[in-house]
């Protein structure tokens, strides 16, 4: 459904989120600390955070639904030399990935695109695909993000139109009770409110409103 739109940004613009943000550090510690090793990470973009991942030396599958994403990524991690990582073109709602085989998932900045129903089917796989024990990082922009109301609602909470430079991209808002419900499935939840700061594809000061999820299979 959004996948048109950042296919468009990815051959107009090329590599366009470049800076590693806070909260994949945090992640990879996360995954460190519970030395996990085989890493998904689901809606890659173009790759800043697979590289972050590959060079703290986890193994990495890199994955999106963008193939010129997807081509970006690959060659980052070709010219830096990294042999730990694969690559695949997946939708998050539906992966190829057989059950149980991911350590860890990180998937941020990516869930807020869709419906509803679309993000629990995603929540889903995500659950599918890890191991038992494994853990996904992952964000969702909130009802308090600024950008809450504005464009066309297409679906309760979902807007479309309202970020500029993803006019085509639905954007879904949720709260820390429906995460708590749409997590039910994992055995350890922590939801905790994160605001991020950063410059727009225009140059223009930015914040999301998020909650960061940590979930335990
Ligand atoms: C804002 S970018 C973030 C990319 C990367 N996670 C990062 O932080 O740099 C959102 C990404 O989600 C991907 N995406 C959107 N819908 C997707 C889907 N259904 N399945 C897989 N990837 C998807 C887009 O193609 C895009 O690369």
């Amino acid at each position: 459904m959004s996948n048109g739109s950042w296919e468009k940004i990815y051959v107009e613009q090329g590599r366009v989120q470049i800076e590693v943000l806070d909260s994949v550090i945090k992640a990879a510690e996360l995954f460190s600390e519970n030395n996990f090793s085989r890493i998904l990470d689901l809606g890659c973009g173009t790759g800043r955070h697979t590289y972050y991942l590959a060079d703290k030396g986890f193994n990495v599958h890199a994955c999106d639904i963008s193939e010129t994403g997807l081509d970006i990524t690959k060659k980052l991690i070709n010219d830096a030399k990294f042999e730990n990582v694969d690559f695949s073109v997946q939708d998050m709602y539906s992966m190829t990935f057989e059950d149980e085989s991911f350590d860890g998932v990180l998937c941020i900045w990516v869930q807020g695109h869709g419906t509803k129903e679309q993000i629990e089917k995603g929540i889903n796989e995500i659950y599918r695909v890890l191991k038992k024990g494994g853990m996904v990082v992952t964000d969702f922009v909130t009802t308090d993000d600024p950008t809450y109301g504005i464009g066309y609602e297409i679906a309760p909470n979902t807007f479309v139109g309202g970020s500029p430079g993803e006019e085509d991209i639905p954007h879904y808002y949720t709260t820390r009770e429906e995460l708590e419900k749409m997590f039910k499935a994992f055995s350890e939840v922590k939801i905790k409110d994160k605001v991020y700061r950063f410059n727009n594809l225009n140059g223009k000061e930015h914040k999301i409103v998020a909650l960061l999820v940590e979930a335990r299979k």
